[in-house]
């Protein structure tokens, strides 16, 4: 099947000629973009309200983060109901009205599916719970305890607690990957697989155009379930047993054979993290019939311990060098990925890749420079277009809403008795609310996201960090992204285009630059990811193709040909962009 985008199955206006590896997809985490009644959460009409701001910002496809009907303990990663939007957001009627109003405009809707696990409340389970000869029983993975009442392995979950949890009435353990509220689906049931490929038809039914897939390499397990000699790992100790397990291509192939490929021009972003080149080529090469692209995810925890994700490590430049250069090169030239800095489950770049204190503005403009010149498919996150930064007013643990975070501190503080201090510390660097929090539309009280008393804090710094502020300001970091998202739209080079790091600049901790070609069109990209003025000193062979190019995006138009001398200086987070052929 091609994936060319074809007019006639899609949406009138949605770019024919466009291979869907060209998306830019701008991440709506739909809880904090904008409240259209006032109640404090973000909604549906909220999205509709802001349509010619998605717009102007040119991006050609809106992720959606969970929207389905769910207790939120986990917003919406937690499915009650594959089939209804959650209450808060709004009613089937507004989803279509706001497919409707994106397709209008020639922008796709991705949705987010949750294949992995549910909630505990979702009636699957709830059966399952009342009454062990339950057909749906078998939706979910159970197992007898071990010796002394110790759960079935020693595995942990993502939140650092035993992955499984005990059902008195049954005398058995579920088991969980995410919190004990969201038990794992057995994939091994054929029922489970063709109740979910229900769901994700009903939505492809009403015209959405992808899937982002919720941890998508963990729905296959080795159920012989032995123990994992990773101890020391607090999050996900055994996870090398249950992702990229024995049946996985088996399942995401069956998936696609039976759901995606009935629909045209329908996209799948699988999140997986613990991936290898290898791995990630099995799930995208196009011949394998997976998935179309993983999300990269490892910029995003460059910082971050692996044993103790809630523990950080200072990063280098030649780390995140060493990342690009594994997804994008190294990978095979037809597996393909998504590629994002920022998303609702991490920090924000420009507080942890650049510099919120004394570069904001600076850092954040770069780095979109670097995301909009990057190979594969960028997932841009809400109000990294402004330059958003990360909520530093945080100052306690009733600030923090999200369940990993929560999790954590019980773990530490409560079971294994650590300093508060010490891990409050952790938290309020790390939360996943950092990402979170209301859009900054305008300076008022409620920064225009809201009338109403906002669900999560407002960022004090929305007075001076904000959309309203941003739209006539041609120096602005929302008018290099929109720039920068044209450009990447016109020269395909930008989106598909081999990406060649100057391996004279490899070792280089501040300098960041790489050339981009497709085609007998190439580009060059330099970067300073410094704090402070760093000097560039670039190869022959590229000054002599420099002496002829035009300097199409650049800090300051009066030194677009700084880089054309042997030795330069670069201001702290300059970027230049060059067309070289
Ligand atoms: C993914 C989501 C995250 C969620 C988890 C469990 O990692 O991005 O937000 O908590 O899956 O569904
Ligand atoms: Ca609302």
């Amino acid at each position: 099947m091609s994936k060319q985008l074809d007019a006639a199955h899609g949406p009138k206006q949605l770019q024919s000629d466009m291979d869907w590896k060209e998306n830019i997809v701008y991440e709506i985490y739909v809880r904090s973009f904008n409240d259209s009644n006032g109640d404090g959460v973000g909604d549906l009409r909220g999205i509709i309200q802001k349509i010619d701001y998605i717009e102007q910002l040119g991006v050609t496809a809106v992720w959606l983060s969970p929207i389905f009907d769910s207790p939120n303990r986990d917003y919406g990663y937690d499915v009650r109901d594959y089939f209804s939007i959650h209450p808060e957001y709004g009613t089937l009627d507004d989803f279509d009205e706001l497919l409707e109003a994106l397709h209008e405009r020639g922008i796709r809707l991705v949705m987010e599916i949750v294949p992995n696990h549910t909630s505990t409340e979702h009636r699957w389970f709830q059966e399952a719970l009342a009454s062990p000869d339950s057909p749906y029983r078998d939706y979910y993975i159970w197992r007898p305890g071990g010796e002394e009442g110790s759960p079935p392995n020693n595995w942990t979950s993502f939140l650092g607690d035993p992955a499984w949890t005990y059902d008195e009435a049954s005398d058995q353990y579920y088991f969980h990957t995410y919190a004990e509220h969201q038990p794992d689906l057995n994939w091994d049931n054929p029922q489970v697989r063709e109740e979910l490929y229900r769901a994700m038809i009903f939505w492809l039914e009403k015209g959405v155009d992808g899937f982002r897939v919720d941890t998508a390499n963990v729905l296959s397990k080795n159920k012989d379930f032995p123990d994992t000699d990773e101890t020391r790992r607090i999050q996900g100790s055994g996870e090398k047993f249950y992702k990229n397990g024995p049946r996985i291509h088996e399942y995401l192939r069956e998936m696609r054979e039976k759901v995606f490929d009935r629909y045209p021009d329908v996209f799948t972003l699988g999140e997986s993290s613990q991936v290898t080149v290898e791995d990630v080529e099995k799930y995208t090469l196009p011949q394998r019939k997976e998935l179309d692209l993983i999300l990269m995810i490892e910029a995003s925890k460059i910082c971050d311990e692996p044993d103790d994700m809630w523990r950080s490590k200072p990063w280098k430049l030649s780390m995140l060098k060493d990342i690009m250069r594994k997804w994008l090169k190294d990978l095979h030239e037809d597996a393909w990925i998504g590629m994002y800095l920022s998303n609702h489950d991490h920090v924000r770049m420009v507080s942890y890749l650049g510099d919120d204190e004394h570069h904001r503005e600076e850092s954040a403009k770069m780095l979109s420079v670097f995301l909009m010149t990057l190979r594969g498919t960028p997932n841009l996150l809400q109000g990294e277009e402004l330059g958003m930064t990360d909520a530093h007013f945080f100052n306690s643990i009733e600030d923090i809403k999200e369940q990993q975070a929560l999790a954590y501190y019980d773990l530490m503080v409560n079971e294994r008795g650590m300093e508060p201090e010490t891990i409050l510390r952790r938290i309020l660097g790390k939360a996943r609310d950092h990402t979170r929090t209301p859009m900054q539309w305008t300076s008022e009280p409620g920064a225009g996201f809201t009338t109403g008393a906002p669900w999560q804090r407002i960022n004090p710094n929305k007075s001076e960090i904000n959309a309203a502020l941003q739209e006539d300001d041609p120096a602005s970091v929302l008018n290099l992204y929109r720039r920068m998202i044209r450009l990447r739209r016109e020269h395909p080079a930008l989106s598909l285009g081999s990406y060649e790091p100057v391996p004279e600049l490899d070792d280089d901790e501040h300098i960041y630059a790489y050339v981009r070609e497709r085609q007998g069109e190439r580009w060059l990209i330099v970067l300073n990811f410094s704090t402070s003025p760093r000097q560039a000193r670039l190869p022959q062979s590229l000054l002599a193709d420099l002496q002829t190019a035009d300097c199409v995006v650049c800090t300051d138009e009066h030194r677009s040909d700084l880089l054309k001398k042997d030795v330069t200086e670069l201001a702290p987070y300059d970027y230049y962009v060059y067309r070289l052929s």
